[in-house]
């Protein structure tokens, strides 16, 4: 049956078959009261206000856990149904502590809006208050036990979506109160209990008297941490930002957010943020006007093109920024500098998965969120999505709800690993060979024939009978199955290869796939050329005519430098200038030594960020750029979404956004662009780049990507002088330099940890919480222990992302041959107490 027919309150309507009576109500327009019922929710069945009278059953029903049936004839107005709800409206009444004056809920409240509703509600109750307080266990979270209605929509939420199982309900009957789980520890600060409770019970924190409703302009924007690409809904009173809640179950993240979306948009108005150009005179910072400065900057770059030629300049554009910005960013240093040494810090991800993607002829289906939410199994390769991606995390987990089965193949132990049916724990470094394995038993590639059974087994850590299941578990249903990857592969040795075996592999059996990408603009700061030999669009250097014509100006020949190849060359002195589009390499690059000493060698530095970062700090030149509410444009998200925002917040005094930077810039150096706004840089790219719905229209085609022989060495090898194992994990609640800037995730954790096994510490006489010293070969830092009896002996785990202990700072940049991409996964260290 396609439609069913019923009726409310004798007007019949048509609806959809398999809901409940409120669902089928609320999908024609039908109002019934409600607490504890929400769609995505489980039903409960508690708070009764939904009452309503089925013909010919004696009793009146919960409309939430009722199901409609074609031909059911429904009341939901009557004197007995009024009567019956208001009767349970007045028992919450009774308890309420009607502090509404001062509840931030106020006018946003479910209960307040009932009670209007019904009017004329009776106080017959006298049963003493119970007096419950307010909690502040949880350091983002006020719990207010006294305006608690008991709809336990926070602990279904917590346990349904978020999987945190975090909030219980104690004691029983009227005294019942929802808490944390005695500790802490379970909450994930993504703030879901927040939204969905119908009262002022639970609060956000960092809102605390932030404003009435009708103070407050809202507008939904993109948030500006990882690839997911949630939508948020910025809420600003008095022209500053005050709270970040989901859009209204739209976007990829239907109606969820993370600890960072929600509560990491501090740094928008941090008092440190820079608000004047900044020009580096005889060692020290002075301010200056932004004419002056960018007719410096202007004057430099022409200088050193004069004398050196543009050969010598290069750029990083960001992979935070617009995707408007990136490609005025890449146009700015092929067509006004000359030069095609352009990169950006997505070459420690998507750049490598790109290369692997363009040297590929068999082009598998790229997963969508709701295909992974729909997927029956999923296999999760070198990623951590609850950690990096987390509504990708939660997505997967949607699936398992579904009854779906999640695989992962990970030598870290993690948020995902902990979530999975079951976790293959590969050897360190060993995704590149596990996709070997398992393209040598899928796909017929004379080139894997040199690895035997035995040989991939070793080098996996896995027995051939489990790497053979893996194969049957992607050979079952492979229409709804995914593979998700991270970056175990793309920063591994031959990851490039990898990437390219597996999308074969995917073609082949039918299954999607998806790259678990951290940075918001990884994808977008790419497919607007921001690459030394692609073009907007990934275009091949070879069709430049093209973009000439639209230019009105050359574009070099040759491919520049990729991010650590310019990097090198500034070493040896072939590059003398380089300019950074809020990048921050000194603390996002491995091996900040190399990075260090790299930039030291510059004749020119030039950065645009919103705060002395770093790498600011080295700059001869620092332009202070916009933050995201305060900008318009596009981000790309992970699955290649295109997603426009407007500037919602306005842009802080003396601060420029990256694009209007760019355009004054090229007029002061001769060559300005004609573009006036947002709008028109928007139209060239889209005459340049086609959109196909939602998606830009790439252009694919590559050189084939050399196979790694079986002489390849993989994993992190041994070395007597640093006998430990470092491998580096994601954290939830940082995602590089402005996440350092948001009291909100400081508050969820403020420093990294590393993360020891407990018998290899009592060996070493180290105890929680204690501080040890990391050396590699690379560097040292200074970190607190936390044990833990999960991590296997031998090796330490510690996120990366936190300001106060970088274990990037210990990496190598050994590079990818192909995509040139930094192994940066782990490291061998050496541990000493301090
Ligand atoms: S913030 Fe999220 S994880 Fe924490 S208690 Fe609320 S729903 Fe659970
Ligand atoms: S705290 Fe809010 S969401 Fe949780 S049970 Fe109470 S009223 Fe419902
Ligand atoms: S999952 Fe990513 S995009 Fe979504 S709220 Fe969290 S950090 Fe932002
Ligand atoms: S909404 Fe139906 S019982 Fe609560």
């Amino acid at each position: 049956m396609s439609t069913i027919k019923i009726t409310f309150d004798d007007q019949e309507y048509e609806t959809e078959p398999g809901l409940t009576v409120i669902q089928a109500a609320d999908r024609v327009g039908v109002f019934i009261p409600r607490f504890c019922y929400l769609e995505k929710l489980s039903p409960l069945g508690g708070c009764r206000m939904c009452l309503v009278a089925l013909k010919g059953v004696p009793k009146l029903q919960t409309a939430c856990t009722t199901p409609a049936r074609d031909g059911m004839e429904i009341v939901t107005r009557s004197g007995e149904i009024h009567q019956a709800r208001k009767a349970m409206l007045e028992f919450q009444l009774a308890q309420h502590p009607l502090d509404c004056f001062y509840c931030d809920k106020a006018t946003e409240c479910d209960l307040q809006d009932l009670t209007y509703l019904f009017a004329d509600i009776e106080h017959r109750y006298d049963f003493p208050p119970h007096k419950r307080g307010t909690v502040y266990d949880n350091p983002l979270i006020e719990r207010n036990l006294e305006r608690c209605v008991h709809c336990e929509r926070c602990i279904r939420v917590c346990s349904e979506i978020q999987g945190a199982h975090a909030v219980v309900a104690t004691k029983r009957g009227r005294m019942t109160e929802m808490r944390e789980v005695p500790g802490g520890g379970e909450c994930q600060f993504c703030g879901h209990c927040i939204d969905v409770c119908p009262v002022g019970a639970n609060l956000d924190r960092l809102f605390t008297y932030g404003g009435r409703p009708f103070q407050m302009e809202k507008g939904d924007s993109i948030c500006p941490y990882c690839g997911c690409g949630c939508t948020v809904s910025l809420n600003m009173r008095e022209e500053k930002l005050v709270r970040v809640r989901p859009g209204v179950d739209t976007g990829v993240n239907n109606g969820s957010l993370c600890a960072r979306g929600r509560f990491g948009w501090g740094f928008v108005h941090d008092p440190e943020r820079l608000t004047r150009p900044l020009i580096r005179k005889e060692g020290k910072f002075v301010e200056a006007g932004w004419d002056e400065t960018l007719l410096y900057v202007a004057t430099r770059f022409e200088k050193i093109i004069k004398e050196k030629g543009p050969e010598v300049i290069g750029g990083l554009g960001s992979v935070r920024s617009t995707d408007e910005a990136n490609y005025l960013f890449q146009r700015f240093l092929r067509t006004v500098i000359g030069s095609n040494h352009i990169d950006s810090s997505a070459r420690l991800n998507y750049a490598a998965v790109l290369a692997g993607w363009l040297g590929t002829k068999e082009q598998a289906r790229e997963a969508t969120f709701e295909e992974v939410r729909k997927a029956r199994r999923v296999l999760v390769i070198g990623a951590d999505p609850l950690e990096t991606n987390p509504i990708l995390g939660l997505a997967v987990k949607a699936m398992q709800n579904r009854g779906g089965t999640l695989w992962i193949a990970d030598s870290r132990v993690t948020l995902t690993t902990r979530l999975a049916n079951r976790h293959l724990p590969i050897l360190p470094g060993a995704e590149v060979p596990l996709i070997l394995a398992l393209a040598r038993s899928g796909l017929e590639e004379p080139a894997l024939s040199g690895f035997s059974g035995s040989d991939v087994s070793a080098r996996t850590g896995l027995t051939s009978k489990v790497l053979d299941e893996i194969a049957t578990f992607l050979g079952e249903d492979a229409e709804k199955t995914v593979i998700l990857a991270g970056r175990g592969v793309s920063q591994a040795p031959f990851g490039a290869a990898a990437v390219s075996l597996l999308l074969r592999l995917a073609a082949v059996r039918g299954i999607s796939y998806l790259f678990a990408l951290d940075k918001n603009n990884e994808r977008g700061s790419c497919e607007m050329g921001v690459l030394p030999d692609r073009l907007p669009g990934l275009a091949p250097l070879s069709e430049k005519a093209r973009f000439e014509k639209v230019w009105g100006d050359r574009i070099p020949d040759r491919p520049g430098y990729s991010a650590y190849e310019m990097l090198q060359a500034a070493r040896e002195r072939k590059l003398s200038a380089l300019y950074i589009m809020g990048e921050n390499p000194l603390v996002d690059f491995p091996d900040t030594k190399f990075v260090e000493e790299a930039l030291g060698s510059l004749d020119f530095l030039v950065v645009q960020d919103l705060f002395l970062t770093r790498t600011a700090s080295m700059a001869d030149v620092v332009l202070p750029a916009a933050a995201f509410a305060e900008k318009s444009g596009s981000f790309t998200n992970l699955e290649g979404r295109v997603q426009f925002f407007p500037s919602l917040v306005p842009v802080a005094e003396g601060v420029r956004a990256d694009a209007r930077i760019l355009v004054e810039l090229s007029r002061k150096m001769g060559k300005g662009f004609a573009l006036k706004n947002i709008a028109e840089v928007r139209e060239e790219i889209d005459s340049l780049v086609p959109m196909n719905g939602t998606r830009r229209m790439l252009q694919t085609g590559g050189p084939e990507i050399p196979l790694p022989g079986t002489e390849m060495q993989w994993g992190a090898g041994e070395d007597p002088d640093y006998p430990s194992l470092l491998m580096l994990t994601s954290s939830l609640y940082r995602n590089g330099t402005l996440s350092n800037r948001a009291a909100g995730l400081k508050k969820a954790q403020e420093k990294a940890h590393l993360l020891m096994n407990e018998q290899d510490a009592s060996l070493l006489k180290i105890g929680e919480g204690d501080k040890v010293m990391l050396s590699s070969k690379q560097g040292e830092i200074q970190v607190g222990v936390r044990l833990s009896h999960e991590i296997p002996a031998g090796t330490l785990q510690m996120p990366e992302g936190f300001s106060d202990a970088n274990p990037k700072s210990l990496l190598s940049h050994a590079l990818d041959p192909v995509s040139r991409t930094p192994m940066a996964r782990f490291v061998r260290v050496k541990i000493r107490k301090i």
